[in-house]
């Protein structure tokens, strides 16, 4: 949108202020004026947004409302540029995530001292501290952007891949942030794994496997596939968030991802002071002898460790993935009221002009070679899989040419002007017609003290529409439409303000120059009322500065200066918002994890003595806390498979004993026998396979038990 009024015009002004005549108006311009044909059908526009969504979206307004008056001017209002913002924090953890690639290391040790290290140097520890707000704020932005998106009902028809690949995006950027927080490898990673171990044992056949994978590799400290395998997975779902972001923007046309310069030195700025003011800090390595108990938590991305340890794991993802999937239905979901209008061309009136081509923000009409023998080179044709029926179309059509399924173009300038002239016969002051789109229309107070004439979006207004208001009977005309960057249908208020200032075709005419059209351009809950009271002179707005008679500012860093504000402060409440305390387990408890890796084979001599039927049993303080019995074909043909079990304990003074005993004689092969101090927290390790190096909670090494050396 440019900065100019629509009394700035590029050519000279006509010296008469009062309404031209449709005649003088086609005198002074080359092209005839746009004309109608009468129609019986479409000739008004009825809103098509639903009623719920309305009512979120006055939530929504309710919150920007603020805003608007805090950063003064809607146009940098910061919540208008979400998509943007949501770009440029991606790009800043795409180029910080680089950085920090270059000195990562693979392995459990390996790669928590590498982050100790990128810790203790300045550069890198806040070059890491801009990675991890700036992954918070990804989430934060987008949900907003996505809440926003949802709420002004831009979601279905054509818009489903830029909907659905939305819902990717977030879901990929969480994955490759909780995969990030595992790959420092302190507490909580290590409480991160315990909970996913907890869901994969609860919910499908693969946790006790991986449970014991888990454990051997702690136990041996061989952690180098297992972070090769977070690595891969960090980078590659990181690229494919950047496909995503492809099919993300791929429908529209001309989409806005950068920032302005200001906006882009403003957040760069506060993302570093922020970074600088609250470090990220270390926490200690994860200890597989210690219960992953307090440490720091991110509510961003590690959310679900507010559902305690692991009770409500499965339900809790259960519950997520269907919230997920519901809002990825969201597009084929019937809450609309009615049908979603579509484009349609005439291709007989069509004179290949492509305006509409060039108007259309989702590329939905193309332009083809005519061969129906018309005297025009070419002609629209328009792509339904494309349209959001958004009607920019119809006010850049000279010929009246485009029309939506339920709104015949035709037939909207036909009841308009009626409206108008009947309206003009009934009253003899002042006569104000306002044009406005749905989102304005909806919220429309009873009683504005002008004529409001709705439509789907401003832009499907073409200026010679505007124009003949005038000549018709209105005294003044006032387009009322979204603030900058906020249009309902991304470019219509864009539109519209160039063609009113003329800086874009179809052009307001030379001849309305002076005339009273007033455009302003707000907050759909900010409609202007009463506009008669309200409004300028056509001469005092031409020099007025408010966004109100549609005048765009100058952006200079001062007039930024309390959107970053505001901006600063979120920023550094998110930043101190990953920050949070947890305490994952109650007081006084500690685990005995009682690992079976390979018991069949330290078994195997006992079992060929004969045995009928052997059992598996664990004891604490001779009390019999688990025991399994396995029969001897059992025992021959599968043998006693890997297995991992945990107790619950409290600390204190204990004895722990797992052995196998025969059921014919009663003789028994103690497997592990262990009088343990447990501490709070502490792991008990029971029954290890020989094959691991167990080191125990103080650097001890935990003496294997090895079967053949007790069979008796
Ligand atoms: C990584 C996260 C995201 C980024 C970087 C992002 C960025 C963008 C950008 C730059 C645009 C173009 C804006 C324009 O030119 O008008 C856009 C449009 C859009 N985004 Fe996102 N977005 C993200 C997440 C989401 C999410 C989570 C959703 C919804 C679930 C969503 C839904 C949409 C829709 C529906 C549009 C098209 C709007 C329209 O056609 O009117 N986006 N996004």
């Amino acid at each position: 949108m440019n900065s100019q009024s629509s009394q700035d015009l590029d050519e000279p002004k006509s010296a008469k202020s009062s309404v031209p005549t449709t005649t003088e108006s086609m005198q002074e311009e080359d092209a005839p004026e746009a004309t109608f044909e009468p129609t019986d059908h479409g000739s008004e526009w009825h809103s098509q947004r639903n009623r719920i969504l309305i009512a979120l979206e006055n939530i929504l307004l309710a919150v920007e409302h603020p805003v608007n008056r805090i950063v003064r001017e809607p146009q940098l209002n910061p919540f208008y540029y979400t998509g943007q913002v949501a770009v440029f924090v991606l790009l800043v953890v795409g180029a910080t995530g680089l950085y920090l690639t270059l000195f990562y290391q693979l392995g459990f040790t390996a790669s928590y001292n590498a982050i100790v290290k990128i810790d203790n140097q300045f550069l890198a520890r806040e070059i890491r501290a801009l990675h991890r707000y700036a992954s918070g704020s990804l989430i934060i932005v987008s949900l907003i952007h996505a809440f926003r998106l949802f709420v002004m009902d831009r979601f279905r028809g054509a818009r489903w891949l830029a909907w659905v690949s939305g819902v990717v995006l977030v879901a990929f950027a969480w994955f490759v942030g909780v995969t990030g927080y595992l790959m420092i490898w302190d507490v909580r990673a290590q409480a991160i794994i315990v909970f996913f171990t907890d869901f994969l044992r609860q919910n499908t056949p693969f946790g006790e496997a991986f449970a014991l994978a888990m454990l051997a590799a702690q136990t041996s400290d061989q952690g180098w596939v297992f972070m090769f395998i977070l690595l891969t997975l960090h980078v590659v779902i990181s690229l494919g968030i950047a496909l995503f972001f492809w099919f993300h923007i791929m429908r529209l046309n001309r989409p806005k991802w950068t920032l302005e310069r200001h906006w882009l030195i403003g957040l760069g700025i506060i993302l570093v002071l922020v970074s600088i003011v609250v470090p990220v800090g270390m926490l200690p390595k994860a200890n597989v002898g210690q219960l992953p108990n307090a440490f720091y938590f991110d509510p961003i991305y590690l959310f679900f460790f507010f559902a305690g340890s692991s009770a409500t794991s499965g339900g809790l993802w259960l519950a997520l993935t269907l919230v997920v999937v519901l809002i990825g239905a969201m597009p084929w979901l019937k809450l609309r009221q009615e049908k979603p209008q579509q484009v349609m061309i005439d291709k007989a009136r069509c004179s290949g002009c492509a305006k509409c081509v060039a108007d259309c923000p989702y590329k939905a009409i193309t332009l083809l070679p005519r061969t129906d023998g018309r005297p025009y080179k070419s002609v629209a044709q328009e792509n339904l899989e494309l349209c959001v029926g958004c009607g920019v179309c119809i006010g850049s059509c000279d010929t009246q040419a485009i029309s939506l399924t339920n709104l015949s173009a035709p037939a909207l300038w036909q009841t308009t002007l009626a409206r108008v002239a009947e309206l003009r016969a009934r009253t003899t002051g002042d006569l104000e017609i306002a044009l406005t789109c749905e989102r304005h229309a909806s919220r429309v107070p009873n009683k504005p003290g002008v004529e409001v004439i709705a439509l789907p979006c401003i832009a499907a207004a073409h200026p010679d529409l505007v124009g003949r208001l005038l000549t018709t009977g209105a005294t003044q005309v006032h387009i009322v439409g979204c603030p900058p960057e906020d249009c309902g249908h991304r470019e219509g208020n864009t539109w519209m303000e160039a063609r009113l200032t003329r800086q874009r075709a179809p052009r307001l005419r030379k001849v309305y120059a002076d005339s009273p059209i007033f455009r302003h351009w707000l907050p759909p809950d900010e409609f202007p009322i009463p506009v008669v009271a309200s409004r300028p002179s056509p001469s005092a707005s031409t020099s007025s500065t408010s966004a109100q008679d549609g005048r765009l500012l100058a952006m200079t860093g001062r007039r930024f200066l309390p959107a970053f504000v505001l901006i600063a402060v979120v920023f550094a409440v998110q930043a101190l918002l990953t920050n949070i305390p947890t305490q994952l387990f109650p007081a006084e408890k500690a685990i005995v994890q009682l690992a079976l890796v390979d018991p069949m084979q330290s078994a195997g001599p006992w079992v060929n003595t004969g045995a009928q039927s052997l059992r598996l049993v664990f004891e604490a303080d001779g009390r019999v806390m688990w025991e399994r019995r396995y029969s001897m074909t059992e025992l021959k043909t599968s043998g006693i498979a890997s297995m991992l079990q945990e107790f619950s304990v409290a600390p204190g003074e204990h004895h722990f004993k797992f052995y196998l005993v025969r059921d014919e004689d009663g003789r028994s092969f103690v497997l592990d026998e262990q009088q343990v101090s447990v501490q709070d927290k502490q792991i008990v390790p029971i029954g290890l396979d020989c094959s691991i190096t167990w080191r125990g909670p103080n650097g001890s090494t935990k003496r294997c038990v090895t079967a053949v050396e007790n069979v008796k």
